[in-house]
């Protein structure tokens, strides 16, 4: 069934600030004429037409959970009504079988947050393991399209080892600028092992990036970053199988973390687009929560009313959004206000003690995901969330990402010698250090007492 007059020439680009509407997107992916990200718009959509009906379509994308097609199998392509259309998808599509994602409820956490209706979409369960894999099937899809032998992306370590991955299934080579120690372990291992030329460069996220985008300029190699709208419309189908997976009932908030705000702009563009096509009848509230040292966005919309934001040099053991300079802040500013949410920051402690009580809940996640829930804390004793809401935090990366954030926590190493080790004392409870014994049983039925005495 289809949506649009004609599907195949739906979709089209159209600059967010001037309003230019190329035939075809640049290297670089902005606007030539303004230098503004480039958004699709679906302006053949006729969902004022009496014929369109929106409960065919949900039970079109019900029914293809149990088809055998690769497409009807992923979670991203399951939904391509609302995507660019790929010509020859057969041929074309790079799918791992992304998304379908699990919705689970954080009981131990709705407990402390006094949210009862308290449930977490865990991205992190995508096949490299993080919430990239959605956007990056559309748009490595789109270079297979196209015909590129290169493909390439700045990153933190999640972009990477997800274009690495994709790159690898569609055999085309993959370039990965990185910060120099300043990624995890487990993202660095991935792009090595999907075979991607992996550069280390000594700067940050933001240095990589500049880099980036003076070689698509000399080079001919595509852009990965999430400024390609192609990232963004894929990323859009993690709150469509949300919103399925709630029976089309939107919670009241959705709580996402920001980095370079590809993902925040992304959900609320679904959440928009959803709306317009009637799937859904009233929006939540998306708000977007940045860690106190990487907080450009929180300070533009805070200090500067969302009229500029200022580059920052970022500080964050939450290496994922690392960011000082995000992309795709004016996006992200408009679905927040379309939406109405909030933007907060968090500190390094509240950051660590949000993921162990993600852990603690038997979901786990990555020390950026875990922002959402220590944000849910603050917009609860600001008042802007309410004990009877539903609220959906979205979980962007799996626990076994960054390992080494999680041991030093537990032993209690991870602040030490730090202007947090004050702070982090209030965590100390949350802690649970391995226990090095002699190989005796005594000594192991000593530590479960131990431990049950103080369970
Ligand atoms: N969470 C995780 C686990 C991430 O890897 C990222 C971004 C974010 C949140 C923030 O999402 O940038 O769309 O606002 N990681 C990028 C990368 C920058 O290169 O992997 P955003």
């Amino acid at each position: 069934m289809s949506i649009a007059q004609n599907t195949e020439t739906a979709a089209r680009l159209r600059c967010i600030f001037c309003g230019a509407a190329p035939d075809c997107a640049g290297q670089d992916f902005r606007c030539t004429a303004c230098g503004d990200l480039l958004e699709f718009v679906f302006p053949g959509w006729i969902s004022d037409s009496p014929a369109f009906d929106p409960a065919a379509l949900k039970s079109l994308w019900l029914n293809r959970r149990t088809s055998r097609n690769p497409l009807d199998q992923s979670g991203v392509w399951r939904f391509r009504e609302l995507l660019p259309h790929i010509p020859n998808p057969e041929e074309h599509v790079i799918t791992l079988r992304e998304g379908n994602t699990p919705l689970y409820r954080l009981p131990r956490c709705a407990r402390a947050t006094g949210v009862e209706n308290l449930h977490a979409k865990h991205q992190g369960m995508n096949p490299t393991a993080s919430f990239k894999d959605t956007g990056m099937t559309v748009a490595a899809s789109s270079a297979h399209q196209q015909e590129f032998r290169w493909v390439a992306c700045a990153s933190t370590g999640n972009t990477s080892a997800s274009m690495a991955a994709y790159a690898a299934r569609g055999n085309m080579h993959s370039l990965v600028l990185i910060p120099d120690g300043k990624i995890s372990w487990g993202k660095l291992s991935q792009s090595l092992d999907y075979g991607a030329l992996t550069c280390q460069l000594r700067t940050d996220f933001d240095g990589c990036v500049r880099i980036l985008n003076e070689l698509v300029r000399q080079r001919p190699v595509y852009l990965l970053n999430s400024v390609n709208p192609y990232r963004i419309e894929g990323q859009k189908t993690a709150a469509i199988e949300l919103m399925e997976q709630l029976a089309w009932e939107p919670p009241d908030h959705i709580i996402v973390p920001g980095g370079n705000l590809g993902n925040s702009s992304a959900i609320g563009k679904a959440l928009l687009e959803m709306r317009e096509l009637k799937l859904i009848t009233r929006l939540p509230k998306l708000s977007i929560i940045q860690a106190h040292g990487a907080n450009p966005f929180y300070r533009s919309v805070r200090e500067f009313g969302g009229k500029k934001l200022e580059p920052m040099t970022a500080d964050t053991l939450a290496t994922a959004i690392r960011i000082g300079n995000p992309a795709s802040w004016k996006k992200a500013l408009r679905v927040l206000q379309a939406t109405g949410g909030e933007v907060e920051e968090v500190s390094e402690v509240e950051i660590a003690a949000a993921k162990a009580e993600i852990g603690a809940d038997g979901i786990g996640c990555e020390p950026a995901s875990a922002v959402t829930l220590a944000g849910l804390k603050k917009l609860r004793r600001s008042g802007f969330v309410k004990s009877g809401e539903a609220v959906v935090l979205i979980l962007t990366g799996h626990l076994l990402k960054d390992p080494d954030f999680t041991i030093k926590f537990h032993r209690g190493d991870l602040f030490a010698g730090t202007g947090d080790a004050a702070e982090a004392v209030q965590a100390k409870s949350l802690q649970h250090a391995p226990v090095v014994l002699d190989a005796d049983l005594g000594a192991v039925i000593a530590a479960v007492d131990a431990a049950e005495r103080n369970s």
